[in-house]
């Protein structure tokens, strides 16, 4: 079998750095070497070194460029890659008028199996490797989304959205079908190759209490499964959540109710808390998805990071597309340093790349795969090039040390600073080229 090696400057988190001094944290390696073999990373270290342990392999050489885990995006809509930059309108209005009407389209499979084509190339092509999403309704709409994965060898997490009222006809199930679909796809897919499911109750406002019963029972049944939807993006979608659901202490405690709190719950936004709601939080150890360009874009408000942290809450980062503006991850963090700046707070360099990486994947509890290069990990790798434009190679210039080094990724990067991107071993440039004639 043919192994890889891949030269460049590695860098690999061990752990969340406490500051900007906290090299302890990572793995850094100047002149250093990944060896790539049946998906999994067999060495890391010094150049000399990785190579002497298997002198036939294929070189591949990424210097000047950096090699790190490829990211991981803990919020994204799967049906929304043609909602993306639609305009004007706060969250549920932007539902109303765009986003329902578009994922009415995922009743066609082969609309799904093309979106899901362009979804994967968006992905990888932004540096994101995994991520936790949502489908829409269709089952046939999660098929999709898996089965690409599947041929990609991604690890994907996601799952159908329940929904049984507040939305066009067109995009309800009912609380009995909603969990018979979901079961059906747990079946099919959690735990196969790299797929997981999700159980996915789109949110409060477009599930009956009925149907986050039958959803509380698919997490009793299923308690490997992951859990997403959404929490307190928005005041309106909050007042509505309260009309609907008057005997709830709050938002979260609709949720909490009905059994869909545990530490592989994902909960979009959770911006306007209440005391007891972050009580809460801390005491299940779910985690709140903070979503930057999504909370700007839809005015949605600004996500307390520290307020949580201190609270020992285990806050994920995510892209939140097609509200979110942006696939990167980079530019997720370029906008999650403004919004923290705004309220006194400063995301360094270091902790934003731990985040992306090894912190979503701690979140997700698969940071033994994922999020890392350590040996015996999943080969998902990301090439990042600090130079990519004219702009942040003039910036470069002035660049000391690696923390200014990634800071100029963080706040100037995108997709052009992606040089390659690996899934278990296999570059995806090559990939996506080799498969879009077919799936135009
Ligand atoms: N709340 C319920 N559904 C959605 C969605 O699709 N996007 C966002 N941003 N919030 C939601
Ligand atoms: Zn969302």
């Amino acid at each position: 079998m043919t192994k890889t090696l891949l030269r460049g400057r590695v860098l690999s988190f061990r752990s969340e750095p406490a500051g900007p001094d906290d090299a302890d944290a990572y793995l850094y390696i100047e002149d250093g070497a990944l060896l790539v073999a049946d998906g999994l990373i067999e060495g890391v270290g010094e150049f000399p070194t990785v190579a002497a342990q298997a002198p036939d392999a294929v070189l591949i050489d990424h210097r000047p460029h950096l090699l790190m885990p490829g990211f991981i995006d803990t919020h994204i809509h799967f049906p929304q890659v043609q909602v993306i930059a639609s305009w004007g309108a706060q969250l549920l209005d932007w539902l109303n008028t765009y986003t329902f009407p578009e994922e009415t389209r995922f009743a066609d499979p082969d609309h799904a199996r093309a979106m899901a084509c362009a979804f994967y190339d968006q992905l990888t092509a932004h540096g994101t490797t995994t991520a936790l999403a949502f489908c829409s309704v269709h089952r046939s709409s999660a098929d999709a989304f898996f089965e690409e994965a599947e041929r990609r060898n991604m690890a994907m997490i996601g799952g159908k959205v329940m929904m049984d009222r507040n939305a066009p006809e067109a995009l309800l199930d009912t609380a009995q079908t909603g969990y018979d679909d979901s079961k059906a796809l747990i079946d099919a897919w959690h735990g196969k190759g790299r797929a997981r499911y999700a159980i996915t109750p789109r949110f409060a406002i477009t599930s009956t209490p009925e149907q986050l019963d039958m959803a509380g029972a698919l997490v009793a049944e299923y308690p490997d499964c992951f859990v997403q939807t959404h929490l307190s993006e928005n005041r309106d979608e909050i007042a509505f959540t309260k009309s609907l659901y008057p005997k709830a202490r709050d938002y979260l405690d609709v949720y909490q109710n009905h059994g869909l709190l545990g530490p592989r719950t994902f909960l979009g936004h959770s911006i306007h808390l209440e005391p007891r709601e972050i009580d809460a939080l801390a005491e299940t150890g779910a985690h709140p998805a903070f979503c930057p360009t999504s909370n700007l874009y839809l005015g949605s408000g600004l996500f307390d990071d520290a307020g949580l942290r201190d609270r020992g809450i285990s806050n994920s980062i995510a892209t939140d597309v097609g509200a979110g503006t942006s696939y990167s991850m980079l530019q997720t963090l370029n906008e999650a340093y403004k919004i923290l700046q705004l309220q006194g707070q400063i995301l360094h360099p270091l902790r934003a790349f731990h985040w992306i990486t090894r912190g979503n994947a701690a979140a997700l509890g698969m940071q033994d795969r994922i999020g890392t290069l350590e040996v015996g990990t999943d080969a998902d790798i990301v090439v990042l090039d600090s130079r990519a434009t004219g702009a942040m190679a003039l910036r470069m210039e002035r660049a000391e040390t690696l923390a200014e080094e990634l800071f100029v990724l963080q706040i100037m990067g995108d997709d052009r600073s992606i040089a390659e991107t690996y899934v278990a071993g296999v570059a995806q440039s090559n990939v996506s080229q080799i498969r879009a004639p077919e799936n135009a």
